[in-house]
């Protein structure tokens, strides 16, 4: 059997793989499992086409530097990842998944170029369709490659996360993709060296200015919508180098990522088509300097008693709960209170932290059960009847402007009602804004009550009252 037949059916088992690894990573139970299955399939994969390289260029003119070249891009890309992902905090994921995101976008680009400059014969009739292969693959990786660059920025906070409001900027992003158009069919009918530069140029100035339009609050949407992109371009890849895998798994991705923005926009009430092309028809509302009067302050200790004598509480985490590390003390503190008979639940926001199901991954980790986290749509009419609610770290997903005020940039934007509990304590280290640079009424509320200081440090400090 040959080599190639042998790695054809290694893709297929890959293939499988992959899928079942998306299937199982859908649920809490399986998805351990669907990550071995995903483990597995990369390995036959890669094992497979590096097998394929080798045996294509073994004895040709310059394979033995050519195959040196790639085991040390291999070795070093290798140890570099082993490196970043092992010192990666989990606060940093969603900024580290961008960065990879942008170095998928510049790989389809490299090798869109590569199937212009050296490309085996094609028959004929299959010229224009490489060459439009090659225009959409560059076209494809390169909004990839910088929409990734700037979400990495805004994500890691080196970038303000102010959407950018350039004049007319959906006018800009609509000619963009009509001059894109337009190169294609020119550059089909007439190969120029120019019109893949160019459109290597518009694709990277679209990118850019899709991402920076989106404001801080639909970023979580972003950074899917990244990820989908980044499929298609592996496709359009898989297509140039004639790699059914890589077909099969960017489309795998692709599609995911694209289901998994539309859940999300559902989720904040954004409009899915407004999200991807840029913000399309978001206005910039005003930053309010509204004053709303003085927030109280409250201690461990009272905060002790208060969850005591509670009958119901419901914790609301957010990001300020994965900064302090403090899902082991909630853990404990959860465990204390059902022990005196108190009925406590989490109600878990769909954005809540930085990257999907940030809160249930954090929550699993120090093995709370999974039948007291509820989501949002699940706990949200319940605040009403509940005596205590502890936020801890969250901000935006608490916000009650999202609901109240029509001029809020987080406006439309479901949130968690806490503000209905008859007590809220709010665990946050000072009065800053979150995520989204909105300020919170809830502060100021009369039923809530300020608990200031690292979440772990006060959570630890309430057990130790208790
Ligand atoms: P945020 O609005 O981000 O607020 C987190 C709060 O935690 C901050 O106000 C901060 O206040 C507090 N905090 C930080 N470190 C803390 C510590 N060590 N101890 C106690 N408090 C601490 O949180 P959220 O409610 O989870 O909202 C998430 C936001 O991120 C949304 O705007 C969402 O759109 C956005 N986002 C989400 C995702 C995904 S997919 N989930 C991805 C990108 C962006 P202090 O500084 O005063 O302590």
């Amino acid at each position: 059997m040959t080599v190639d037949a042998i790695a054809g059916g290694a893709y297929i088992v890959a293939a499988l793989l992959f899928i079942l690894s998306l299937a199982g990573l859908s649920r809490h139970e399986t998805a351990r499992a669907g990550v071995i299955y995903g483990i597995v399939g990369m390995a036959i994969a890669l094992l497979s086409t590096l097998a394929l390289t080798v045996a294509d260029a073994w004895g040709g003119a310059g394979s033995a530097l050519g195959l040196t070249l790639m085991a040390a891009g291999v070795l070093i890309g290798a140890a570099i990842g082993l490196w970043r992902a092992k010192v990666v905090q989990m606060t940093q994921m969603p900024e580290l998944i961008a960065m990879l995101h942008s170095f998928v976008g510049i790989a389809a680009v490299l090798v869109g170029w590569n199937g212009y400059l050296a490309h085996e014969p094609i028959a004929e009739n299959l010229v224009g369709i490489h060459n439009a292969e090659v225009f959409i693959g560059i076209f494809i990786g390169g909004v990839t490659f910088t929409g990734s660059i700037v979400a990495y920025l805004k994500l890691s906070a080196k970038m303000s996360s102010r959407p950018l409001m350039l004049p007319g900027k959906n006018a800009l992003n609509i000619g963009a993709l009509v001059l894109f158009f337009v190169l294609t069919v020119w550059f089909v009918m007439d190969q120029q060296l120019w019109l893949l530069i160019a459109v290597t140029l518009l694709s990277f100035a679209l990118g850019w200015h899709l991402v920076a339009s989106i404001g801080g609050g639909d970023m979580p949407v972003v950074v899917s919508m990244l990820n989908s992109y980044s499929g298609w371009a592996a496709a359009a890849a898989g297509f140039l180098l004639n790699n059914d895998l890589l077909i099969v798994t960017g489309a795998l991705v692709g599609s995911s990522g694209a289901y998994l923005s539309y859940i999300m926009c559902k989720a904040m009430n954004r409009s899915f088509i407004s999200v991807i092309a840029g913000g399309f028809g978001i206005v910039a509302s005003a930053s309010s300097d509204e004053d709303y009067g003085e927030h109280r302050e409250i201690t461990a200790e009272s905060a002790a008693a208060m969850l005591e004598s509670a009958s119901s509480v419901i914790i609301t985490p957010g990001y300020g709960m994965a900064v302090a590390q403090a899902q082991y003390p909630v853990a404990d503190l959860v465990a204390r209170l059902r022990e005196r008979g108190v009925d406590v639940r989490f109600g878990i926001h769909p954005v809540a932290g930085r990257l999907p199901g940030h809160m249930n991954v954090l929550l699993a980790e120090a093995k709370v059960p999974y039948d007291i986290v509820l989501g949002m749509d699940e706990i949200n009419d319940d605040f009403a009847s509940t005596g205590v609610v502890l936020v801890i770290g969250a901000n935006d997903t608490v916000n009650p402007a999202a609901a109240e005020d029509p001029g809020s940039p987080i406006a439309g934007m479901p949130v968690l009602k806490v503000w209905e509990a008859e007590n809220v304590i709010v665990f946050k280290r000072s009065m800053a804004a979150g995520y989204a640079g909105v300020q919170n009424p809830l502060f100021f509320r009369e039923n809530a009550q300020m608990l200031f200081g690292d979440a772990k440090e006060r959570v630890e400090d309430i057990i130790h009252a208790l």
